[in-house]
């Protein structure tokens, strides 16, 4: 079982950046430790019936404990970067205030990566918002943007000096759709109007951080992750291939539009005009700052059609046999080379970096060792489809493997395993699986 490029892949060269990625929720448990305040999925964990099994991130992977062995993990597999994020809960308290252990946290770990020539991308916001900001309407209030701007100064100010490239959100999607339309990621509102208003003030949050963090770490680079599925049409009707577009339009380009472009989409305007938030003078030229790079995050893709009485898309699984991991997301690699083939058309895009990419597998530790050959072919077969597109023309600059180690995965709990790395989470041992030993022979063979 192994990964393998072209000899000549662009992906092998020094100048491409490999590494993984975790996210600070998922991994570090201590939460209430150390000045942290609650955040939204603490809150959403402990309401019933949110979380599978009930699960929670009280614990999660103890990274609050195991920092410096798990950086000694990171840096066997021999990457050249890691990706994690910051919790704004523990850097920050309630008035506002510098939380000094929570800094001290994040500079050790950040300090420690620099001192193994590790490079860091930090994320300032994966999902983790304070709860005392949901109380006064989270992503619905406005406010919330210019709360997070001032987040984004003191861990600029605090912890600039350790970090390479800085992300103001991951998957801005996630927090407005899932959080407040679907109500299946904290906080659990199901609003698909005031879902999209959540998203407008998640943009105008990054465009209000973007112009903070290039002034504070001029040195670093600075951008955004959205989070992308490629949408086929379900099947040969006309209304099928409008209902790709729209869910494609619905999902990626209301992120990504605003950022590239200044504007939502014409399509969304046409067909659910409801959807589209209320915007201030001004905003939308905020919203459009220059950013240093994109990240994507790609797991899988969608086959909709068009659902006539409701007015929508429904999304579809395949109609025709494909495979599925453990979490039921289809297998899909050519689609992410279309997926970019088709942005690098539709956009002048800056440099991008594959910031998340993984399966979730039914692991098995036996004996020490976890066969999960279906996490290595999809490393394997993604990493090919991005070699792809690279080639056709697309620049692609690094990708990140999701995740470093099994965590917490959100609404799932600990049911699902992304990681290179089993966690055993009775004793908090963790474990190479073959992907992780197949990953770190690709980066080892440069
Ligand atoms: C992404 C999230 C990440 C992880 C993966 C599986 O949407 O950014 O935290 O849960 O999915």
């Amino acid at each position: 079982m192994s990964i393998s490029l072209p000899s000549n892949s662009p992906l092998l060269k020094t100048s491409f950046t490999f590494g993984v990625a975790t996210a600070a929720f998922q991994i570090e448990g201590a939460n209430q430790l150390d000045g942290r305040i609650e955040s939204i999925w603490d809150r959403f964990c402990a309401t019933p019936g949110k979380v599978l099994n009930g699960d929670d991130g009280t614990i999660a992977c103890d990274h609050y404990h195991k920092w410096q062995e798990d950086i000694d993990l990171i840096k066997s597999l021999g990457v050249d970067a890691y990706r994690l994020s910051i919790a704004w809960p523990r850097l920050m308290d309630e008035e506002g205030n510098a939380n000094p252990k929570g800094i001290a946290f994040y500079r050790n770990l950040l300090e420690r990566l620099k001192a193994n020539e590790i490079k860091t991308f930090v994320t300032l916001y994966h999902w983790d918002l304070p709860q005392h900001l949901e109380e006064k309407g989270g992503w619905l209030n406005r406010e919330t943007a210019y709360k997070f701007k001032e987040y984004t100064q003191l861990a600029a100010e605090e912890l600039g000096q350790w970090v390479d490239v800085w992300t103001t959100f991951n998957e801005p999607w996630c927090t407005s759709i899932l959080g407040y339309g679907e109500g299946i990621h904290a906080p659990g509102l199901k609003d698909d109007v005031k879902a999209r208003q959540a998203g407008h003030h998640v943009l105008l949050a990054h465009g209000l951080a973007m112009p903070i963090l290039k002034r504070i770490c001029p040195n670093a680079q600075a951008g955004i992750v959205l989070n992308m599925s490629k949408a086929f049409p379900a099947d040969s009707e006309a209304s099928s291939k409008m209902a790709s577009l729209y869910a494609e339009a619905l999902d990626n380009h209301f992120f990504i539009e605003p950022l590239l472009k200044g504007q939502y989409p014409d399509i969304i305007k046409a067909l659910s005009p409801e959807l589209i938030p209320q915007i201030k003078e001004g905003d939308m030229a905020i919203i459009k700052q220059p950013i240093d790079y994109l990240g994507l995050n790609y797991y899988t893709c969608n086959h909709a059609k068009w659902h006539s009485e409701l007015k929508r898309q429904t999304i579809l699984k395949s109609a025709t046999e494909v495979e599925y991991t453990h979490i039921g997301w289809e297998i899909n690699p050519e689609s992410l080379t279309q997926l970019l083939l088709e942005l690098h058309q539709q956009y002048t895009l800056p440099p991008i970096y594959i910031t998340e990419n993984g399966a979730a597998c039914d692991d098995k530790l036996i004996e020490g060792e976890v066969h999960d050959e279906q996490r290595v072919r999809y490393l394997n077969t993604h990493l090919n489809a991005i070699h792809n597109a690279i080639t056709a023309g697309v620049d692609i600059q690094g990708y990140f493997a999701w995740s470093l180690m099994d965590n917490f995965e959100w609404a799932e709990g600990y049911s699902k395993r992304f990681g290179l790395v089993y966690v055993d989470y009775e004793t908090q041992k963790r474990s190479l699986k073959a992907s992780a030993k197949a990953y770190s022979n690709l980066l080892l063979s440069r």
